[in-house]
């Protein structure tokens, strides 16, 4: 049998034990790290996920290192979170199979960058359908079927995306669509103990799944001159903020969304924009009648 795997948590070690949690894209980068604190901390988790080969190995990778005395604890299920019968299904599955679900964490999701401009309707839907939609459907099945008559908490993941979201407009649009669901849901539910609250990692969460999406390292390592922390964030560092919220700790947090990216989204942009006078022209004219701004080009609006 395969030793432990060291997870480090700073909760204490049976913070969750009898707790029961759903955790989408448990299998890879930050939804993995999640997973992996849970079950370290006695949860039984169920993840779910598109991708069934991906998910299915990350399972008995975990059940081999995290709870070899306790496989059990871990199940996993194929779940397209679009669907609402997939969802329908995950949700009562993991109520027969645990009895429970106490938490929810909606990770699952999914983009791909491209200009606004070059987005078709079809890839627009897909993004908006998986992270935006496929929350809504996760959270509203999740209520309906348990939380509702038994209390719970649900924790959103959706992105930095505060000064907008320049090539990733369609996962932006999602993201905050999901921030401000949270709090609707935080109100809605709060009567029946019910807390809502979402995490916003920076971009700059290194793991090797996003590094896999983007192609390259690089990325990430330019990024680390405009992170005022100097250096790029990891899985577990989003991973002890979702316990947290999900721990009694949190007992009157709800309608929160928790940046966890070291001041990043207050700071600074690569986003870089070119030179241009394509907007109406600032002039000094109507502050200062002697400048010799009056000959700024005029604007074409
Ligand atoms: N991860 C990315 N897209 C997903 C989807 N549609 N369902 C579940 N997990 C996903």
């Amino acid at each position: 049998m395969a030793a432990a795997a060291k997870v480090s948590s700073i909760f204490r070690k049976s913070l969750f034990k009898g707790k029961v949690a759903i955790v989408t894209g448990g299998g890879t980068g930050i939804g993995k790290a999640i997973t992996e604190e849970l079950l370290h901390l006695g949860c039984k988790v169920m993840i779910a996920s598109r991708n069934m080969e991906r998910l299915q190995k990350a399972a008995e990778e975990m059940r081999s290192t995290i709870v070899p005395n306790k496989p059990s604890n871990l199940a996993h299920m194929q779940c397209n979170i679009r669907k609402e019968d997939n969802v329908k299904e995950l949700i009562s599955t993991t109520l027969n199979k645990f009895g429970k679900v106490d938490y929810l964490v909606n990770n699952g999701g999914g983009q791909f960058p491209s200009p606004a401009s070059n987005i078709s309707v079809k890839g627009w839907n897909a993004v908006i359908d998986t992270n935006l939609t496929g929350t809504f459907i996760m959270c509203r099945e999740v209520y309906n079927q348990w939380m509702e008559q038994n209390g719970g908490v649900i924790v959103n993941i959706i992105a930095d995306m505060w000064k907008g979201f320049p090539t990733m407009s369609h996962t932006g649009a999602a993201r905050a669509g999901v921030d401000n669901l949270t709090k609707t849901l935080a109100i809605e539910w709060a009567a029946d103990g019910v807390r809502v609250n979402s995490v916003a990692p920076g971009s700059s969460i290194y793991s090797e799944t996003a590094a896999a999406n983007y192609g390259d390292n690089k990325i990430f390592e330019h990024m680390i001159d405009v992170l005022p922390v100097k250096r790029l964030g990891t899985p577990e560092e989003i991973s002890s903020c979702v316990c947290y919220l999900l721990s009694p700790a949190a007992s009157l947090i709800s309608g929160e969304t928790v940046k966890v990216d070291g001041a990043h989204s207050l700071y600074n942009t690569k986003w870089e924009i070119k030179d241009h006078k394509k907007l109406p022209a600032f002039t000094w004219k109507n502050y200062k009648p002697e400048s010799e701004d009056d000959d700024e080009p005029k604007s074409k609006l």
